[in-house]
């Protein structure tokens, strides 16, 4: 039942796009913005640049995927970070829908974690501490007293390799890197892949693959901040937001999960249809203030591991549309509460309260300490595989 919704749900946003499509080239040119002509559709490309150097010195490269319809992914070596993701509107006009900086050292002085890879654990384990196979473990605590993201220097921050490739169907680039026994506390040498990929369907993919030589958790994420109607162009709270969740993950006020899978009927967690982000956010409800907003795992309504259609966010302004389908069980919706006006981001952007999204798909938080989440420890011998889509269209 919930392939069937995929399947037909994702007709539907390719339809929209195709319609878009349609649309722009019938308009005059000005309204074509980017937009190529019928008959001069650009190859589907990849390319690679230099884009900074680290302190030691070490080369941090640049990739850019582009479809035939202009589409264009752009992703560097430091952390997998997407730096830009330009999509059209209503009217065929392209803008960047992620917050990010204009250069390396943006990223290298202080981020919260736009754009990249996240691991080895994707958002907190309580404490820093679990058990496995009756060892204890000990992590680096970077929030308050939890681990979050992988610690002080998780795989948003380390340099990936890289390959590109151009295939039949997509675009893209194989970031790889293997995090060594003990980083970050983790327990044995883990080797990751994780494929961007972007095909003429105005699909983004993350494949990710790990293994490993002692049995350590994994959960894998990208942690792009969104904003469809344009980077920096202000809140995300008129968005609207379908997740097909009927269940969330509580937390305390560290935002550790209670351990409790809690109905969303009847509370501001409730996006089963259509709402706009910012319809409840300021709700005097407990869990919007531990959160200052949304910062929630939701437990997608899904009958298996397939790839599932979990939410999709549309932006009214300007038509944008975007679909994010994945094989996890979870997805940390996120408001950007943290985001203060201290960053200045792309082209003088000042990032205020609420200025992107995350839809970091991933298995739940602190679940190496949960017995009743589903499970995170990969073994050796054993693969991780896990992979997301984020489709783009607009609603003419
Ligand atoms: C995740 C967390 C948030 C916050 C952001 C990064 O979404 O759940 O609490 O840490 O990452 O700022």
């Amino acid at each position: 039942m919930k392939t069937k919704r995929s399947r037909s749900l994702a007709v539907v946003v390719s339809r929209s796009g195709a319609i878009a499509l349609a649309l722009c080239a019938c308009g005059d040119q000005s309204e074509r913005g980017q937009m190529p002509q019928p008959n001069e559709q650009p190859r589907a490309s990849v390319t690679r640049a230099t884009f900074g150097q680290l302190p030691d010195g070490t080369q941090v490269e640049s990739f850019t995927l582009t479809n035939q319809n202009g589409v264009e992914v752009r992703a560097i070596t430091y952390g997998g970070i997407i730096t830009s993701l330009r999509v059209p509107d209503r009217n065929g006009r392209f803008a960047d829908v992620v917050l990010g900086y204009d250069d390396l050292a943006g990223y290298l002085t202080e981020t919260p974690y736009f754009g990249a890879i996240v691991g080895r654990y994707g958002n907190r384990i309580a404490y820093g501490r679990f058990t496995l196979d009756g060892n204890s473990y000990s992590l680096a605590t970077n929030n308050g007293p939890n681990h979050l993201h992988g610690g002080i220097k998780g795989f948003d921050k380390v340099v990936w390799a890289a390959e590109p490739f151009e295939r039949a169907d997509d675009v893209g680039v194989v970031f790889s890197y293997t995090s060594p026994d003990g980083e970050e506390g983790y327990p044995g040498n883990l080797a990751v892949q994780v494929t961007y990929a972007l095909t003429n369907r105005n699909e983004l993919s993350f494949e990710y693959y790990a293994v490993t030589d002692k049995p350590t958790p994994v959960n894998l994420t990208q942690h792009s901040y969104f904003n469809l109607a344009g980077d920096g162009s202000g809140d995300i709270l008129d968005h609207r937001l379908t997740i097909y969740a009927g269940y969330f993950t509580p937390v305390d006020s560290t935002l550790i999960p209670s351990g409790a899978i809690a109905p969303v009927t009847g509370t501001p967690f409730d996006f089963r249809s259509a709402t706009e982000i910012g319809a409840r956010i300021e709700q005097d409800e407990e869990q919007l203030r531990y959160g200052q907003g949304y910062d929630h795992n939701f437990v997608l309504d899904r009958a298996d591991s397939a790839l599932a259609h979990a939410a999709q966010v549309y932006e009214p302004e300007t038509g944008r549309l975007m679909a994010v389908y994945t094989t996890e069980p979870g997805v940390q919706f996120y408001t950007g509460n943290f985001l203060d006006g201290s960053i200045t981001g792309k082209a003088g952007h000042v990032y205020q309260r609420r200025y992107g999204f995350c839809l970091e798909t991933q298995h739940f938080p602190d679940s190496p300490n949960q017995p009743e989440f589903p499970a995170t420890i990969l073994r050796p011998g054993a693969e991780y595989r896990s992979r997301t889509e984020y489709v783009f269209g607009v609603i003419p």
